[in-house]
């Protein structure tokens, strides 16, 4: 089975930039990837690819090669459907806000709509690729929904998680750990297993392309997200530990990860870990494990997000308490809005959190992000719902410039870990602020000596107050 047409629902995160490689490495599929969201699929097509609607280093050089050759953005849902062999679903599958799961469960409104879709367009048979991450035994339903269109196409579904980081996702998708793909245990599931493992082929050796059952390959994602978020919180609930006995969190981090058993990776402690991501899949573990009746199970997930929400909470706390209780109308400068470096995305970002609790405390908030726009961050916090947007955009300020976002701040706050941030003139930056001089790294990305010489009050995440005094 040859494909040579592809269409990918979703041109968001992992739809656009998963099909730009996928493009790239088959010059001979044409790959045309539809969203409903008209404003997405325009930045997706535009002369100028600086402003493409997503920012990942390298990602724009994928796009100019592969664009107008076999890769299309467009808003013609049907007719890309109609036309595709093989069908990728890439929608977003957020936490529900509302009914039954409300704050647990997936959403998949948005993957039924374009399972229904897909039945209703197709006039000849179809490979379905789940590229969504969703909860095991969503597969069963889409085939229901698909099977039942009356028309005697015939399906077959798919998983393929997509395990990219944002930031990094070209390279992850240039040089996966691995590719997993799922599917039916038959003849004709072999065959459409082996459809994708093909593709995959031209680039990626194929001892790294797994295949699995269905149920395997769906249940995988969400447990590789929760393992990774559960070290984050393993060693967010150590930085804490370190803060008041006298160790070190990165030398902890250094001496366990170097156990080849343990391994370096993902022990960064932080002001908490965000993204649209790890929450999200959590949760949704939780709820599934729940409804399975297995509270330990659940109870166990779930304290990962129980101790990523205390990080956050802590570091705001810390912010008020070194700044002699009270932070009513003191200039407070966040440096940093992504939920990590490299990226515009701030879904879940802790940035969000550690504003809101202080801006409850009346602080006033400076911003300077390298990448993300004055719209998103005023997005964000209007989403909580915590205030009105005019008392928002009084209490919090954003600036292009570091180092005017800095003058005259009370406290300096480093929430994401952008490379630029250490090579500020923070000699500089000293003079600028009002003193004592606070720097809260939620990252611990500076030299704390070097900071201290300067002569600023350096607080990092992990670092015992012990040493700080
Ligand atoms: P996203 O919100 O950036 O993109 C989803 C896109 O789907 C949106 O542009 C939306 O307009 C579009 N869409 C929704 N319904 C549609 C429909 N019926 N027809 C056409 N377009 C439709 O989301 P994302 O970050 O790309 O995530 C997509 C999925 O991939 C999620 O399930 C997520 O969990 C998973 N995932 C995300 C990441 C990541 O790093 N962001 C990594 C791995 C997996
Ligand atoms: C994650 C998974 O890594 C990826 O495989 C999956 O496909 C999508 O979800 P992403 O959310 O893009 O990717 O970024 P990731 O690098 O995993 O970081 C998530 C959050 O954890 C960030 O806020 C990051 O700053 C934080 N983090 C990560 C830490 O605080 N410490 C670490 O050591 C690693």
């Amino acid at each position: 089975m040859k494909i040579k047409n592809i269409c990918c629902i979703g041109a968001g995160y992992v739809g656009g930039p998963t099909m730009a490689v996928l493009a790239l490495k088959n010059p001979d599929i044409n790959i045309t990837i539809v969203d409903i969201n008209e404003a997405r699929i325009a930045a997706w097509n535009d002369n100028d690819l600086n402003n493409l609607p997503i920012y990942e280093p390298g990602l724009k050089e994928v796009v100019q090669e592969a664009r107008g050759r076999n890769l299309f953005f467009s808003t013609e849902v049907e007719k890309a459907i109609d036309e595709a062999e093989m069908i990728f679903i890439s929608v977003n599958t957020p936490t529900k806000t509302y009914g039954k799961g409300k704050g647990m469960a997936a959403d998949l409104k948005y993957i039924e709509l374009s399972a229904r879709q897909i039945a209703k367009v197709a006039t000849t048979d179809k490979i379905v690729v789940e590229k969504s991450t969703l909860p095991v035994r969503t597969a069963q339903a889409i085939k229901n929904i698909l099977d039942h269109t009356g028309n005697g196409v015939k399906f077959q579904i798919l998983s393929n998680p997509e395990f990219l980081a944002e930031g990094t996702a070209v390279q992850d998708l240039l040089n996966p750990d691995r590719v997993l793909i799922g599917g039916e245990n038959s003849k004709e599931g072999n065959e459409t297993i082996n459809a994708l493992v093909d593709i995959y082929a031209t680039w990626i050796p194929k001892e790294q392309i797994l295949t699995t059952n269905l149920w395997s390959s769906e249940l995988s994602k969400l447990v590789a997200n929760a393992f990774l978020a559960q070290r984050v919180s393993s060693i967010n609930a150590i930085s804490e530990l370190c803060e008041v006995t006298g160790a070190d969190v990165s030398e902890v981090s250094k001496a366990i990860g170097m156990d080849s058993r343990i391994g370096p990776k993902f022990l960064k402690a932080s002001v908490g870990f965000g993204g649209s991501c790890f929450q999200k899949d959590i949760l949704n573990l939780v709820y599934i494990a729940k409804s399975y009746g297995l509270n330990e199970v659940a109870d166990y997930w779930e304290q990962v997000i129980i101790m990523n929400d205390h990080q956050k909470n802590r570091f705001a706390e810390n912010i008020v308490s070194k700044l002699y209780n009270t932070v009513s109308g003191k200039k407070i400068t966040f440096l940093g809005w992504a939920f990590k470096k490299d990226t515009n995305d701030t879904r879940e970002s802790a940035a969000i959190y550690v504003a809101d609790a202080l801006l409850n405390e009346e602080a006033e908030i400076t911003v300077y992000d390298p990448k993300v726009s004055e719209e998103r961050i005023y997005e964000d916090l209007d989403y909580l719902n915590t205030r009105s947007p005019e008392e928002n955009r009084r209490l919090l300020k954003v600036v292009m410039e570091p180092y005017h976002a800095c003058e005259k701040a009370h406290a300096v706050a480093i929430l994401t870990e952008w490379d630029e941030f250490v090579e500020y003139d923070w000699e500089n930056i000293y003079t600028s602020v009002i003193k004592p001089a606070f720097v809260f790294d939620g990252r611990r990305i500076l030299d704390g000596q070097f900071m201290k010489d300067i002569g600023f009050q350096y607080d990092a995440i992990g670092v015992s107050i012990l040493n700080n005094i």
